[in-house]
């Protein structure tokens, strides 16, 4: 169900946009404005604007915006319903109470539900009646003792078992259906949704059976299945084993889900695998949040070459260090266990050793794509070759690939180089358009941190430290700047830095702006950090100004400059 309009409404006017986004951003008034820096995407200057007569905001920079659900939406990563229920909660306001319809109770149902139904599956497995389910899975490999940690399954061949035994329970056929476990025939009978296939869990982070991957034992179509589309299931948000995988350091994407379990027996207890769809950008944030290493260990043929490639892409979005595990003779994770059986472990973790970061990969899938014994294609795989090479940032490393490429295709590294170096400038000169945007930004938000920092510096003189490096000439806010001036010479002559002793000599308007700074934090204690933030961004609006525009475009120093503004938070 969803909440009727009113109660939303309700929920939105209870919470108040500013209120709201001051406990996971601080923003300052800006005009009618208040602006901070954007808790979506990484950034140093504030370009995070809340509109309060609105009771929305936007962010100039990554163009995230909406309202107050919105928001929740984005920052603690919820569903719409479940932002709305975390905004009721925060309001005080009652969320509408038990009703067959609804979905909160419904999803809470499902997990019951699901769980209850894989105990059963589970229970079917072990059963003496089904033992060619057993024997198949025994006879791919897997232990007992895996079978259990997994909590694999078994749904049986008569089509109604599980409906009936969940009926039994006092499930509803509704939520039966609503669960996915069960679906209508055209005669408006319940069956099973699951008919004859080995069941495995899929569980949530928090210990939720969500949902299930179903593989056929009888070749019928598809070979796969999974739970459709549920309130409680999302493919593109979940991974398979992510709930034993969550605390190792790195994890080993699979695509299926017999190669995670693979991998998992053979002590590999990072291993995961997605739904049955290609990567999400939803699944690498998923990742992302519990390591920064991640090793893609997909299908050996094209089609997992070509999705290891969009993986890669993916992964790196969310600045995941990415490596490639490359299996030779096997097709996937869980063939390469079968067919190297007692020193499988062993060669695995060889293959982890020697895995590729992404450029070596990306190379390798450009040798494999073209044929270099003919003149034009060679051309072609060089030009390539070196669009890659560009990406790099640092040159001495651009030069290990250069050289290698170089000396292995027989041709002049002068001639390559020079390829390299014209990709380079066309490069930034696009990311130095980005960059003249970024100035503007930092230009936008500063007069505010200017006087921020200035009435910090008079509350606590000894945060002067802090600007050792920097002069007058550093604040573009005219008042901030030449407080500054007048504040650096009263310590250095050891005199106090009072209202009296900065207004001294500046006219009747430039006092009352001294005394509306000294008032801006008068009231509150600013912590340290608090100053060292927006410190953060002023002095690292100084390093955007003073970058020379004119500077070569040989090298990728603009990228590498842009690159460290989006990856560094303050
Ligand atoms: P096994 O034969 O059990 O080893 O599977 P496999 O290694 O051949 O798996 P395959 O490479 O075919 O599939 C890998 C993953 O893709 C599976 O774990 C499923 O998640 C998904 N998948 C495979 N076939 C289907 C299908 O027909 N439908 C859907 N939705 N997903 C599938
Ligand atoms: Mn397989």
């Amino acid at each position: 169900m969803i909440f009727s309009e009113d109660f939303v409404e309700n929920v939105r006017e209870q919470n108040d946009i500013l209120e709201v986004v001051s406990s996971y951003v601080t923003v300052a008034k800006k005009g009618h404005n208040y602006m901070g820096l954007c808790p979506f995407h990484p950034e140093k200057t504030p370009s995070f604007c809340v509109y309060h007569s609105t009771n929305s905001f936007y962010c100039f920079g990554c163009g995230a915006g909406g309202d107050v659900i919105t928001f929740i939406m984005l920052a603690e990563k919820l569903q719409y319903r479940e932002a709305v229920e975390f905004l009721a909660n925060k309001a005080g306001i009652s969320i509408p109470k038990y009703d067959e319809n609804d979905d909160f109770l419904d999803r809470k149902t499902i997990f019951a539900m699901n769980r209850l139904s894989a105990k059963f599956f589970f229970s079917c497995l072990m059963d003496r009646e089904n033992k060619l389910a057993l024997n198949y899975l025994l006879s791919r490999g897997l232990l007992k003792k895996t079978i259990v940690h997994f909590g694999l399954g078994y749904s049986k061949s008569d089509g109604y078992s599980l409906v009936n035994f969940l009926k039994k329970n006092g499930f509803s056929d509704e939520k039966i259906e609503k669960a996915n476990l069960g679906v209508k025939t055209k005669n408006n009978f319940l069956r099973d949704r699951f008919v004859n296939r080995i069941m495995f869990p899929i569980i949530d982070v928090k210990g939720n059976v969500i949902g299930f991957g179903a593989r056929s034992l009888d070749n019928k179509i598809p070979k796969y299945l999974n739970t459709a589309e549920t309130i409680a299931f999302n493919k593109s948000e979940n991974l398979f084993a992510l709930n034993f995988a969550k605390n190792q350091e790195y994890f080993i994407l699979t695509e299926g889900y017999m190669d995670a379990v693979a991998l998992y027996q053979l002590g590999f207890k990072s291993a995961i695998a997605s739904l049955g769809t290609s990567l999400t950008l939803g699944q690498a944030k998923l990742i992302s949040r519990y390591t920064s290493k991640i090793y893609v260990c997909y299908d050996s043929d094209a089609a997992g070459r070509k999705a290891t490639k969009r993986a890669i892409e993916i992964l790196k979005k969310e600045n995941l260090d990415v490596k490639i595990i490359e299996m030779k003779d096997a097709k996937d994770p869980d063939e390469f266990v079968k067919i190297n059986k007692g020193q499988s472990a062993l060669k695995f973790k060889f293959l982890i050793k020697s895995s590729k970061n992404s450029i070596e990969f990306k190379i390798s899938e450009l040798e494999n794509k073209f044929d270099i014994n003919k003149i034009e294609e060679k051309v072609s795989f060089l030009k390539e070759v070196s669009k890659i090479i560009s990406e790099i940032y640092d040159p001495i490393e651009r030069d290990v690939y250069s050289s290698k490429i170089c000396s292995k295709y027989g041709i002049l590294k002068s001639a390559f180089d020079l390829k390299i170096k014209k990709n380079l400038q066309k490069k930034n000169k696009i990311a130095l358009a980005s960059l003249k945007k970024n100035q503007k930004f930092a230009h936008s938000g500063s007069l505010y941190i200017e006087e921020f920092l200035i009435s910090c510096i008079i509350k606590n003189n000894d945060l002067m430290v802090y600007f050792d490096d920097f002069s007058g000439n550093d604040f573009s806010d005219k008042v901030s700047s030449e407080l500054f001036i007048k504040i650096r010479a009263l310590l250095s002559s050891g005199k106090a830095v009072s209202f009296s002793s900065l207004s001294a000599g500046f006219d009747q308007k430039k006092t009352g702006e001294i005394s509306r700074i000294l008032n801006l934090n008068a009231s509150v204690d600013v912590s340290e950090s608090e100053f060292l933030k927006y410190f953060g961004i002023f002095k690292q609006r100084k390093e955007i100004n003073n970058f020379k525009l004119s500077e070569n475009l040989e090298d990728n120093k603009i990228l590498k400059f842009l690159d460290k503004l989006k990856k560094s938070k303050v």
